[in-house]
C-alpha cells in the first residue's frame, strides 16, 4: 500500500509569502486615487499598453497592481498574451502573486508541475521577475514568481511606460540560485493617507469545494496549513514565512465564491482618532473597525466593492485563531 506522501502530486511550489495582488478595476485613475490617497500605497510603475499601474510599499516591485477592465486582450512584448480575450472584462481578482525563494526553486517546481500534469497557463519574463501562472480548482488565478533583479527600482526607472512582459522559457538556461527579494526593507507609504501599510499579507477566498481547494493549496501550491476547522469550513495556510497568507472559507448557501478580501499589515497601530479624522477629511467611511485583544484593524471598500483590511497584530505580532471573526459575514482572520 502506498503512503499518503507517495499518492500526493509533488508539485509543491512552496512560496515564501503572498507578495502581491493584481485586480481588474472599472476606472483606473479613480482606483489609483483610492489605493494611494486612501490606502497609502505608492505608485511605482505604469504600463499603459496593458492598462496597468503598479503600487508598492517598498518590500518588492509591487504589493498591488490595478488593471483597467477591457473587452480586448492585453498583449505584452513579442505578442505575449498576458490577458486573453474574454478575461478582465469585469472588476475583480486578476491574480494572487506568490514570491519564491529564488529562480531555481521556481523552475524545479515548474518541472514537477509539468511531470504531474498541472495545467500551467503561462510562463512570463516580466524583466524584474520570472513567473509561472496557473488556476486553482475554483478558477482563481495564481502567479508563482522569482525576482530576476534586486534593483527593481532601477529596472522601473529605465522601463517606465513601456511594455515589460514577454515569453519566458523556464528550461532554457540554468536558473539562478540567488535570493533576490529584500526581506529587510524600509516601508514606504503615503504619509497623508489614513492608513500606512507595511506590506500585503493575506488573501481570503470563498470556495465552493472546500476539501478540493484545501488539498490544492497544500499539495500543489505547497502552503502549510496552520489552522483547520472542518466543521465551520475554515482553513488558514502559510507560506514558508509561517504567516497566515491565505484563508479559505467554505461558501455558505448563496455566497459568491472567489476573492473575499485582502489584508495589509500596518506599520503602526490604528490610531482611532487620527484615522477617523483622516477618513472624514476625504469622505471615506470604513466598513468596520475592529479592536480586540488579537488585533486592531479597519476595513475599507474600494470603488469596485473589494474589501481591504488594514491590520496591526497584537500579542507580539503573532497570529492566533482567536483573531478570526468567522461568525460574521466579513470572514476576517
Ligand atoms: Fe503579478
Amino acid at each position: 500500500m502506498q503512503s499518503d506522501i507517495q499518492e500526493r502530486p509533488l508539485t509543491m511550489f512552496a512560496p515564501r509569502r503572498l507578495a502581491h495582488a493584481n485586480v481588474f478595476v472599472t476606472d483606473l485613475e479613480e482606483s489609483l486615487t483610492f489605493y494611494s490617497a486612501v490606502c497609502g500605497m505608492t505608485e511605482v510603475f505604469r504600463e499603459p499598453g496593458i492598462k496597468a499601474i503598479f503600487l508598492s510599499n517598498g518590500s518588492s516591485h509591487h504589493d498591488f497592481a490595478i488593471m483597467g477592465t477591457d473587452n480586448e486582450p492585453r498583449i505584452g512584448k513579442d505578442g505575449h498574451v498576458q490577458i486573453p480575450s474574454g478575461r478582465g472584462t469585469h472588476p475583480g481578482l486578476n491574480h494572487l502573486g506568490w514570491e519564491m525563494q529564488n529562480e531555481k526553486v521556481l523552475v524545479d517546481a515548474y518541472r514537477r508541475a509539468l511531470a504531474s500534469g498541472v495545467d500551467v497557463k503561462r510562463t512570463t519574463d516580466h524583466g524584474m521577475s520570472h513567473s509561472i501562472y496557473l488556476f486553482d480548482p475554483e478558477q482563481n488565478f495564481l502567479e508563482f514568481y522569482a525576482d530576476a533583479t534586486a534593483d527593481w527600482k532601477g529596472f522601473y526607472a529605465k522601463s517606465q511606460n513601456q511594455l515589460i512582459s514577454g515569453h519566458w522559457d523556464p528550461l532554457a538556461q540554468e536558473p539562478s540560485t540567488a535570493p533576490l527579494f529584500n526581506a529587510d526593507f524600509q516601508p514606504e507609504f503615503v504619509k497623508e493617507a489614513p492608513v500606512h501599510p507595511r506590506q500585503i499579507a493575506r488573501a481570503t477566498l470563498i470556495v465552493q469545494d472546500f476539501e478540493r481547494a484545501r488539498t490544492f493549496y497544500r499539495d500543489v501550491a505547497g502552503l502549510e496549513q496552520i489552522h483547520l476547522d472542518s466543521d465551520r469550513g475554515i482553513a488558514v495556510l502559510a507560506g514558508s514565512n509561517r504567516e497566515p497568507n491565505l484563508a479559505l472559507f467554505a461558501a455558505r448557501d448563496g455566497e459568491v465564491c472567489g476573492l473575499h478580501h485582502l489584508g495589509f499589515e500596518l506599520v503602526d497601530d490604528v490610531e482611532r482618532e487620527r484615522l477617523e479624522n483622516d477618513l472624514q477629511r476625504i469622505n471615506a467611511s470604513p466598513v468596520e473597525t475592529i479592536d480586540t485583544s488579537d488585533k486592531s484593524s479597519v476595513v475599507l471598500r474600494s470603488p469596485d466593492g473589494l474589501l481591504l483590511e488594514f491590520f496591526q497584530q497584537k500579542n507580539g505580532g503573532r497570529w492566533s485563531p482567536g483573531a478570526m471573526r468567522s461568525d460574521r459575514d466579513l470572514h476576517l482572520i
